[in-house]
Order: structure tokens, then C-alpha cells, then sequence
């Protein structure tokens, strides 16, 4: 059956969309219906160049057959196997590809569905690790305003996004917030990592101090927070927060559900900053979009303080019906061997520069007031029109849809994240067609 080239009004109620204006949408609907490598079409056949990866997941661009095929063959020998007290070989393979991205000490690999699972894995990964080193009292996490976390219970409550939180009761109790680190009036037009800021990692002693490191599970923040409209951390912020989580034996668990995979020119966040966390939270780059999965990575240290106790007991009660979906593992395992036969995971590096031109191109057009970049990642900054924040970026986001440009908009900031496949006639192409459009923006 193929889907209709339009939809009216009724066909689209029974669809209750995330994240989206529901009923602004169903009145002039933005639909998709074809994608091929930096492209994808409209069931009208127009194309549009997808500047955001998807939705920061699709790193090896669109339609790729090695994983489709993959995908095909694995459905078609075994589409599910259980993963409680069974295995299966593709579980196996994947844990140690994705291990091989990874610091040595870091290779323990538990499959979930989603970077939202990913991060209550970890949540709950610190929680029982402590307990289970005589440490039961260490339950308090902190998070940072601005933070991002995916919309599980435990990741709205150590996220920092105002409306992912105040419609939903009191959620985890113990948790506090470092400040995020956007200041533009210190940082504004940064190229790459931001100058100032890296003071306000000392924060966290202050929280320290307040309850007493005793208390304290672990610290999470996403190495360069992505869905709050890409915020850089200042150099040196990130060894700060990691010196001071070791001085208290406090758990550090990076979020990289958007830094890994490819996106800083470095397979993960914590090998392009070189700061290694005690837990690496990730999913999208994963299986390249293609199959929900998401995973994390836990050192050496926390696995090993599990595997204790009698053998026939299990170390960690905790799990989903999909973790290692066989499926899953078959993009997962064909998606990495695309990033190793490619070379993509560094391929941001050879882009970095001529991005970062085009980001900073935009400087002094109307209502821009920040442009920052960092690897393939870059944003563009909108004074808010008075009254209506927001507006002015959702209003940018659906003008460059109309002129062939998938963005993403949070609020007023303009984020880009394009397949790391892009080359330099796609980035002339984004910044020509967004330049027009900011030219042209009320
Ligand atoms: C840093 C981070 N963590 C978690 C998530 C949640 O991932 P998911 O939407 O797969 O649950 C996201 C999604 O954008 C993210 O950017």
C-alpha cells in the first residue's frame, strides 16, 4: 500500500504528533515522503536538502542499501530473539563495534531503544553501582539548565528545557541544576569553543558542599548541548566538572546522543574533548536512524563492581523487551562498518572550516545576533520578534522548508547538523538558501 500524496484534515487527526503544534500543522502540513543521500522529497516530488541529519541521527545520509539490506536479510532470518537470558551473535558484534569507538576502559554496552531510555539506563546504572559498593546513600543527580536529557521521567528531571518540565508534577526528587553556559555577551560569535566560562563548572562544588558528596550519585551534561539551540562548552568546562566529579567520587555521565557518532569530527564527544566520563549515554547515529536503538557505555569500573557475587545472580535488573533488538544490531553493525569503510567519523574535521565559513557568513543579516559552530554542527541566533519568542525562528524554519531546506528551530535559534556525507556545494546551497531567507524575515 502506498501512502496518499496528500492528506486531508480528518486523515490526519488520529496521528497525535510529539513535539509539533498539532493543529497548525494539520492546517498546511509538512510532509516527507522519499529521502536519498543528503535529500529528501515532498510526496509532490519537490526535494529538499536536509540540513539536520534527519533529526541529528541520519550521519551517513539517506537511502543507504548497506543497511537496508542488512535489515532486510535479518528480518527475514530471525526478526526477534529475547534478550533476557539469551543472546544472539549480533548483539554480541555490535557491543564490540560500538566498544571499539569508545576509550578502552569503557566497554560495556547495554542496548536500549532510544536516548531517553539511554539516559534512565545510565541514571538508574549510577544509582545501583553506588548501592552496590556499599554507597546506598549516593541517589542525588545533577543536571544543567538548558540540558536535554530525552523525555523519561529521570531525563526531564535532570534536563533543563523550562516546557519539557513544568507540565509534568515534581518528577525525581533529589536532583539540582548547574547553570548552563551560553553567554553572549561574553561569547557571542565564537568560532569553535568559546573563550569564556569555564568557572561556572566550579558550581558543582557549591552544590557539593550543600549535600555533601556522600549524597551524590552522578553529574550528567551533554558534551555540546544540542536541542536547546547548540551550546559549546567553554574551553576547559568540561575537565573542570570532570576534576571535580573524581574528587568526590561522583559519577560523570556524558549525554551523547548528538556528539556521538561522527558529528564533532571525532567518533565521540569524549575522544574530541579528551575527557572521559564515567558513562556514555547515546542512540541516533547508532543504526544512522534507520531502526530505534540507543545504548550505553559504561567503564570498566562501574561494570566490574556488578560482577560480584554469586554467578547465577543477576547483576543488574534492568532491561527491554527490544534491548538488542536483532534488527537493530543488523543496522547497527552495517551503519559502523559504513563509518569505518567511509572514514565518516572523522570527516567533520576535513569539513569543519569551510561549515564554520558558512556559518559565520550570515554575520550582520537582519535579526542574526550569534552564529557559533563547532564540527558539523553549527546554529544561527534570532533577536525574538517582542512579545512573540519563537516566532521569528518557527517563521525562518517553514520559509527555508518552502525554499527546499530542512532546518531545526528551537525558540529563536536555528540549529544545523547536516549527514557528515555533505560536501562543499551542499553548505554553499544551505547558507545561500538560509541567507535569502533571513534577508527576507519579517
Ligand atoms: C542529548 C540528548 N539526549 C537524549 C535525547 C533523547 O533521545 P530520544 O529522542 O531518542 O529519546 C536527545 C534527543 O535529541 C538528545 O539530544
Amino acid at each position: 500500500m502506498t501512502a496518499p500524496a496528500a492528506l486531508n484534515r480528518d486523515e490526519m487527526e488520529a496521528f497525535w504528533m510529539p513535539f509539533t503544534a498539532n493543529r497548525q500543522f494539520k492546517a498546511n502540513p509538512r510532509l516527507l515522503a522519499k529521502a536519498e543521500g543528503m535529500h529528501y522529497w515532498t510526496p509532490d516530488g519537490r526535494q529538499i536538502l536536509d540540513a539536520v541529519a534527519g533529526l541529528w541521527c541520519v550521519n551517513a545520509g539517506h537511502g543507504r542499501r548497506e543497511i537496508s539490506e542488512a535489515v532486510s536479510k535479518q528480518i527475514a532470518t530471525m526478526e526477534y530473539a529475547p534478550p533476557f537470558q539469551m543472546g544472539h551473535p549480533t548483539a554480541f558484534q555490535l557491543a564490540n563495534d560500538v566498544a571499539g569507538w569508545l576509550p578502552k576502559d569503557m566497554g560495556h554496552v547495554f542496548f536500549t531503544n532510544s536516548g531517553s531510555e539511554s539516559v534512565d539506563t545510565a541514571l538508574k546504572i549510577a544509582l545501583a553501582y553506588h548501592r552496590a559498593r556499599g554507597e546506598a546513600s549516593r541517589t542525588r543527580f545533577i543536571g544543567r539548565e538548558r540540558g536535554y536529557h530525552g523525555v523519561g521521567f529521570g531525563g526531564i528531571s535532570v534536563g533543563g528545557m523550562v516546557n519539557n518540565r513544568k507540565w509534568f508534577g515534581s518528577m525525581l526528587p533529589g536532583v539540582d541544576h548547574l547553570p548552563h553556559t551560553h553567554d553572549l555577551a561574553k561569547n557571542a560569535y565564537t568560532r569553535g569553543v568559546p573563550e569564556h566560562g569555564a568557572s561556572l563548572a566550579d558550581e558543582l562544588e557549591r552544590i557539593v558542599s550543600l549535600h555533601d558528596a556522600s549524597n551524590i550519585a552522578a553529574v550528567i551534561v551533554e558534551p555540546v548541548a544540542g536541542s536547546t539551540g547548540v551550546l559549546i562548552p567553554p574551553k576547559g568546562y568540561l575537565e573542570r566538572l570532570r576534576s571535580i566529579c573524581t574528587r568526590h567520587g561522583i559519577l560523570l555521565i556524558f549525554d551523547e546522543v548528538i556528539t556521538g557518532f561522527g558529528r564533532l569530527g571525532s567518533p565521540f564527544g569524549t575522544s574530541f574533548f579528551g575527557v572521559q566520563p564515567d558513562m556514555i549515554t547515546m542512540a541516533k547515529g547508532l543504526t544512522n536512524g534507520a531502526v530505534p536503538m540507543g545504548a550505553v557505555a559504561a567503564s570498566d569500573q562501574i561494570y566490574d563492581a556488578f560482577m560480584q557475587g554469586p554467578e547465577g545472580a543477576i547483576e543488574l535488573f534492568h532491561g527491554y523487551t527490544y534491548s538488542a533488538h536483532p534488527v537493530a544490531c543488523a543496522a547497527g553493525i552495517a551503519t559502523q562498518e559504513i563509518y569505518r569503510r567511509e572514514g565518516l567519523l572523522t570527516r567533520a574535521n576535513d569539513m569543519a572550516g569551510y561549515w564554520a565559513d558558512g556559518v559565520h557568513s550570515l554575520k550582520g543579516l537582519p535579526h542574526v545576533i550569534d552564529l557559533r559552530n563547532l564540527g558539523l554542527i553549527g546554529a544561527v541566533e534570532l533577536d525574538p520578534l517582542p512579545g512573540k519568542p519563537g516566532l521569528r525562528g518557527y517563521n525562518a524554519f517553514v520559509r527555508a522548508f518552502e525554499q527546499g531546506l530542512l532546518l531545526r528551530v528551537t525558540g529563536d535559534i536555528i540549529a544545523m547538523s547536516p549527514p557528515l556525507i555533505i560536501e562543499k556545494q551542499h553548505i554553499d546551497q544551505v547558507f545561500g538558501i538560509l541567507g535569502a531567507v533571513l534577508k527576507e524575515l519579517g
